[in-house]
Parts: structure tokens; sequence; C-alpha cells
């Protein structure tokens, strides 16, 4: 495997899945976003360079990498709310900003005033009402949006607090109920800005497992960013790691390597499996563990 500073070819990796053709002719697993020898500049400084990666029908793919590599800013341009300085990306062969409605987002650090009297459910029925927020739906279409509301925190397992206020609600809960709401169009892609940030750790593994869930049972590719990969490592297909070397993308065991996050950080890593599959990273410049202080100090 090589870094995308000369571009990374995913071509020549292993599919996490048999790319085989469905029932109906079509493949399984067509590309949903397609990243291009891509590079995003803000405020005159390059953020990341070269960044080729592909994210399937239905996988699960993290992007990982520290504080202020560009993760949130990599979502943003999927989603076309910032432009590329140069290469492409494709979403549903489309320009980004073009497919929107296939894709459920949930921006980065969400907090609810603990004085918000909206209920969890109604958190979730905006998602269904989108646009409409506010504009009485007819009878028939508004019974039917609050049985998908009622599906939805259902699939969340939401359904002890859905009708309390949002406010004053444990993160972890509200989280269920955000991940609900993202759902509420049905996407094709679920795109998470660390979902996980914040939880304690039994959380971490639960909210972890409620969105491979939702991968594997509904059939919804997720792309989740994250700190720490192995609350997440079990469901993985796939691994963008963004570093300030540039960015590599492949399954977890090509990427998540000494030889690979010691070119990208340009100092050296190991990573070491502890008998219990987890993955250790040491000497990485900001480990997880010491993540406490996000912005206070720039870039690491
Ligand atoms: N509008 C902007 N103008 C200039 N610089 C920006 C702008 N938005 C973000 N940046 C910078 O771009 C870099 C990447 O930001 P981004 O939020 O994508 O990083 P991140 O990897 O998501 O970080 P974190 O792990 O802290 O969430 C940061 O150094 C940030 O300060
Ligand atoms: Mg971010």
């Amino acid at each position: 495997m090589s870094l995308a500073h000369p571009p990374v070819d995913t071509a020549d990796m292993a599919a996490p899945r048999d790319a085989g053709t469905g029932p109906d002719g079509l493949p399984d697993d067509p590309v949903l976003v397609d990243v291009r020898d891509a590079t995003m500049t803000l405020g005159g400084r390059t953020i990341w360079s070269h960044v080729t990666a592909q994210i399937g029908a239905g996988e699960f793919v993290a992007i990982l990498g520290p504080n202020g590599v560009g993760k949130s800013s990599l979502l943003k341009a999927i989603l076309g709310l910032v432009p590329l300085a140069s290469g492409e990306i494709r979403l549903l062969d489309r320009p980004p900003g073009q497919a929107n409605h296939e894709i459920g987002y949930l921006p980065q650090r969400r907090s609810f005033d603990p004085s918000l009297r909206i209920r969890g459910r109604d958190v979730v029925r905006l998602g269904v009402d989108g646009d409409r927020w506010g504009f009485p739906l007819p009878g028939r279409r508004s019974r039917a949006a609050a049985a998908r509301v009622d599906d939805l925190i259902g699939l969340v397992g939401a359904g002890a607090y859905a009708d309390r206020p949002i406010g004053q609600l444990s993160g972890g809960e509200q989280q269920r109920l955000l991940i609900a709401q993202a759902l509420a169009r049905k996407p094709r892609l679920l795109m998470l800005d660390e979902p996980l940030d914040s939880l304690d750790l039994p959380n971490q593994a639960a909210v972890a497992a409620l969105i491979g869930g939702i991968c594997r049972q509904e059939g919804v590719a997720v792309t989740i960013v994250a700190h720490d990969v192995n609350p997440i490592l079990a469901y993985l297909d796939r691994v963008i790691y963004l570093g300030q070397g540039g960015a590599a993308s492949g399954t977890p065991a090509e990427v998540i390597t000494s030889a690979t996050l010691t070119a990208l950080y340009g100092t050296p890593i190991e990573v070491l499996a502890a008998s219990d599959g987890r993955l250790v990273v040491v000497g990485q410049p900001e480990a997880p563990a010491h993540h406490t202080d996000r912005h206070g100090n720039g870039r690491p």
C-alpha cells in the first residue's frame, strides 16, 4: 500500500466484500462517493492534498486522523459545502451538493441547552418533515410521518425517553435520537462526524453497535469520523486515514499499520494488537487517550 502523496491507487486494494451482482443484475457495490486526487485549501492553507478514496454502497467507512487534519472538512466537501482546490468528488456520479437528499448528515459537536423543552420525538420528526417543519401536514400524511417517527425511535432503541425534553437527556440518548433524525429520509449514506465524542466507553460501544447494525441490517452505507478506531473496529470495511504527510485509504489491516502511520505522521509510530483485538497506536503525536483539550493547542 502506498500513501496518497503521491496519490494512493486504491484499485489494487482488496475489496472488503465480494464484488458480485445482485438478483437485479446491478452491481452489489456501486460506488456512492468517489474522491479523486482531491486537495482542499482553507484560508490560503493546504489542509489535505491528493486524497483518493471511495465509499461503496452499504460499506462502513471510518475517517481517522488527528485534530485539525481536515476530517470534518472532507465530509463537508462530499456534501458540497466547501469547494475543492483541485481534484474531483462525485456523489452518486453527480457533483457534490446535487444528491444530498441521499445523505443523512450529523455534524460535529451538537449539544442541546439543558432548558430546551422540545421532546426527543420532535427532534426526530424534524428530520421527517424537513423543510415543511412548522407547517401542519394533512391528516393522512401527518399520521404516516408520526408512524415513521415511531419506527425510527424503535430502530435506535429510544422509546423509553423519546417523550422527554431533549435537553434533559444524556449524551448517548441524544446521540441515538440524532441518528434517528439523520435516518429519517432513508438515506443511502449516513455521514456521522464524531458521534462517539464525549460518550463514556459503554455508550461508545453501544452507539457503535447501533450504527454497525443500521449499516448491516438496513443496508445504509456509514461514514464515521472517529478519533479512536477501537469501538468501531469490528464493523469497519474501509478506513480513510488523514495525516500531515498525506492520506491513505484501504482496509483497516492495510492502513492501520506501523509503516503506513509512520509515513503519514513523519515520525515513528508502532501499531500493536492487544490479545482482545484492540489496536494500540504508540508514538502518535496526539494519542486518543490524551485527547481532552480538543482545540486548545491548534494543530498537533
Ligand atoms: N473556514 C475556514 N477557514 C480557514 N481555516 C479553516 C476553516 N475551517 C476549518 N479550518 C481549518 O482547517 C483545518 C481542518 O479543520 P477540520 O475541522 O476539518 O479538522 P478536523 O480533522 O475535523 O479536526 P477535529 O478533530 O478537531 O474535529 C483546521 O486547521 C481548521 O482550523
Ligand atoms: Mg472535525
